[in-house]
């Protein structure tokens, strides 16, 4: 079974195929999906992103799940797990005629207030973080076990690795910060703090940390199959059409769910749809 996982982050198998904006570890490849995908046509059997989908333009997620496809070996099963805009939007429901009716009650308007932080903090948020970073760490104000049911574990801070850089990574890494300052003061220098407040911002809102869109069941099901895809539907985070997907234990910790925000879905690419090699899809893959 060949199976990559795209957007890794801090969560990846090292059975699978690891790629990422930022490498944590040397198991992750360094890759911007904007580029399409370094992989030739039919390469895997199974392709997963978790939380990554929402962090493209609607333009790129397409361009994205395009590349998905012609990634696939046909029967191969894509797997998308994204925050899921339905439930959201219920819970804020839920928890706006809660706070309506609460006559003030801080846990009551904590919980709203949370809710709102998740519908718009991480599209319109211009640091790391955001606001919903600044929520989690004053536990005080925080009703931290909603948040956790919310989030899951992550919020306590248990991710699954913790960075581990090699020196050639290291080097990158001052290399391009040192090429980021020089950058910064070049343009404060011509164009003065304003030029270098909008600097910092087009930056951080470059990093792949923002979200740029958001889908439901019918709105995630529907693109897949303009792509393409067959046999769209949601599932459980323990189910899979990848066999022993839950093995490799991406979307679970143990028995708990890792993210439990999501909509998990799939789709297949069909038997019949053999994509031909392109030579752009070629030469990426040279
Ligand atoms: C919310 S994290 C999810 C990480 C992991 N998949 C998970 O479920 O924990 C979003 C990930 O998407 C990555 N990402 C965002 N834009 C990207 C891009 N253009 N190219 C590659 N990765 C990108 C970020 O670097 C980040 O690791």
């Amino acid at each position: 079974m060949k199976l990559l996982n795209v957007g890794c982050g801090r969560c990846y198998h090292p059975a699978w195929t690891n790629i990422d904006l930022v490498a944590a570890t040397p198991e992750v490849r360094a890759y911007d999906l904007r580029r399409g995908l370094p992989y030739a046509d039919h390469s895997f059997d199974g392709v997963y992103h978790s939380h990554v989908l929402e962090h493209l333009s609607p333009d790129a997620a397409r361009s994205m799940l395009r590349e998905c496809r012609r990634v696939l070996s046909p029967g191969g099963v894509l797997r998308v797990v994204v925050p899921d805009l339905e439930g959201i939007t219920q819970q804020y429901l839920q928890t706006l005629h809660q706070a309506d009716l609460s006559d003030g009650d801080p846990e009551s308007l904590a919980k709203h207030r949370w809710m709102t932080l998740e519908l718009i903090d991480q599209m319109t948020r211009q640091s790391s973080g955001g606001l919903m970073g600044q929520t989690i760490r004053q536990p005080e104000a925080t009703p931290t076990e909603f948040i956790e049911s919310r989030l899951g574990h992550q919020v306590s801070g248990n991710a699954k690795v913790k960075n581990r850089k090699t020196i050639a990574m290291r080097v990158t890494r001052c290399l391009s910060d040192a090429r980021k300052q020089l950058a910064l003061a070049a343009v404060t220098l011509i164009d003065g703090s304003s030029g270098r407040a909008a600097y910092r911002e087009g930056r951080f809102r470059q990093s792949g940390e923002i979200h740029r869109w958001m889908y439901d069941r019918v709105s995630l099901g529907r693109l897949l199959v303009e792509l393409g895809f067959d046999a769209p539907r949601p599932c459980r985070a323990e189910e899979s059409r990848i066999h022993h997907f839950d093995s490799y234990q991406l979307d679970r910790d143990g028995e708990s769910i890792r993210k439990p925000d999501s909509l998990f879905f799939e789709a297949v690419k069909p038997i019949a749809s053999a994509v031909p090699a392109s030579s752009e899809s070629a030469a990426r893959a040279a």
